[in-house]
């Protein structure tokens, strides 16, 4: 019996030891197995790391070999000089004339951080025509670096059986997929982040793209600065961002909003609809104001723009507190008379009454009289091909290289010009040593 016990005893020892050993065992094999399994999760991540790194380098690369100089910042953003293909990503139409587009660039690099209030310079190739159209749109978004760019295009022409030219194209034939070579981001006109005094912003139909950009990026940013929008429209059917604008005034008590409806559609009710029946005129800012020395930032038509540049001025306003978009002949005609009035007394006799213009390319001399406002209006008047975006001397559009001569700039000299070049659509021929002479420009 006691023989009997000791080996039962002895044949439970062994089975614990054996039990116990594969215990030990399979936990060591575990943990070996765990570690094995987070080494190579570890290589993932890090084959990961490096293939977006191969692909960032080979997207920069092509950048390079594309012409382009482009340079990585510290944000991982892509800034750029010259043009750089972009595919439009996406089209949403907002009003039955007007669409946004999201435009991502087609090397997937991130986009850098822009100023809200600038805008795009595209190079439009239309069916058809075999000479490129530049054109400059605001930046409607929010102005933080990302993926995308967001612009805001107006189909001046009409809607389709209306044929059209580049805002035509925009609003009905481009298409996603479709690819466009863009300018980064520039223009003087952008709203001052440097401050938190509230702004005032002035918007005539389209011209609400720059402002809309600057409201959301207030938002994005988290500012707690006060922005007051006067936004004047015909009526509902032309009303961009209409909802968008709704929201934000009512979750954002720093956003304000007034619509102004100079001629509402029947069923439009004032207060219900929009808040004023009329234009945006100084009357109306003045009751919302308790003064004149405020920051008031303006885009739309011309007309728009000159009436209330010249109401402002006369109700206090100092001029320097005035901001303005200037695209285009009309509106900057209409809005920089006085500016470039006061820019000429300034710079006395430095242009020239009458001279001799040559564009030799076009082997054409024409006489300058004075009379045209830039060179780039001469050669336009007179059938010489040139290219141009903004007008205003900011895109860089209309650079030519100057074969002999001088010009001047009566409203000021433009950021970017390379040596040996000027800007026509901002300059007009200089005298030199008080000769008169001529200016020759490779055009
Ligand atoms: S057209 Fe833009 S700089 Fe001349």
């Amino acid at each position: 019996m006691d023989w009997a016990i000791v080996i039962i005893g002895g044949l439970l020892v062994m089975f614990c030891l054996t039990q116990l050993f594969f215990w030990t065992s399979s936990g060591i094999q575990r943990q070996v197995n765990e570690r094995s399994y987070w080494q190579l999760q570890r290589q993932l991540l890090v084959a990961k790391i490096q293939a977006a790194e191969t692909q960032r380098q080979l997207a920069q690369q092509s950048l390079l070999a594309a012409g382009s100089e482009a340079t990585a910042s510290t944000e991982s953003t892509t800034a750029w000089r010259g043009w750089r293909k972009f595919r439009v990503q996406k089209l949403v139409r907002e009003t039955p004339t007007t669409t946004s587009v999201f435009l991502a660039p087609q090397d997937g690099l991130s986009l850098p951080e822009f100023k809200p209030g600038q805008f795009l310079t595209l190079k439009f190739s239309l069916p058809g025509q075999s000479t490129p159209q530049t054109r400059c749109y605001s930046l409607s978004d929010g102005a933080r670096a990302g993926q995308h760019y967001r612009i805001t295009v107006k189909d001046i022409h009409g809607k389709p059986p209306a044929q059209g030219g580049v805002s035509h194209f925009v609003n009905w034939q481009w298409a996603i997929g479709d690819t466009i070579d863009v300018k980064a981001p520039s223009g003087d006109f952008f709203l001052d982040g440097s401050s938190t005094e509230p702004a005032i912003l002035l918007a005539g139909g389209v011209g609400i793209t720059p402002l809309m950009s600057m409201i959301e990026t207030v938002l994005q940013r988290g500012d707690r600065r006060d922005m007051l929008l006067f936004y004047g429209l015909r009526h509902g059917g032309e009303h961009i961002f209409k909802e968008r604008l709704r929201e934000l005034a009512r979750q954002h008590s720093n956003i304000n909003v007034l619509n102004c409806y100079s001629d509402p559609e029947s069923g439009e009710v004032e207060g219900r609809d929009y808040h004023f029946r009329g234009r945006v005129s100084v009357e109306l800012i003045k009751r919302a104001l308790p003064g004149p020395n405020f920051h008031f930032y303006m885009c739309g038509p011309g007309p728009f723009m000159s009436s209330l540049f010249e109401q402002l001025i006369q109700w206090g306003v100092p001029e320097d507190h005035i901001h303005f978009e200037a695209f285009g002949p009309a509106t900057v005609t209409a809005v920089s008379t006085r500016a470039k009035s006061s820019a000429d007394e300034a710079t006395p006799a430095k242009t020239v009454a009458a001279c001799q213009v040559h564009f030799a390319r076009s082997k054409k001399t024409v006489d300058w009289t004075g009379q045209d406002s830039t060179l780039l209006d001469t050669a336009l008047k007179n059938g010489v091909s040139m290219s141009s975006g903004c007008r205003a001397g900011q895109c860089g559009s209309c650079q030519t290289k100057i074969l002999r001569g001088e010009v001047a700039y009566p409203k000021g000299q433009p950021h970017e010009v390379d040596a040996g070049h000027c800007l026509p659509c901002v300059a007009v021929p200089k005298a030199n040593g008080g000769n008169a002479g001529e200016v020759v420009l490779d055009a």
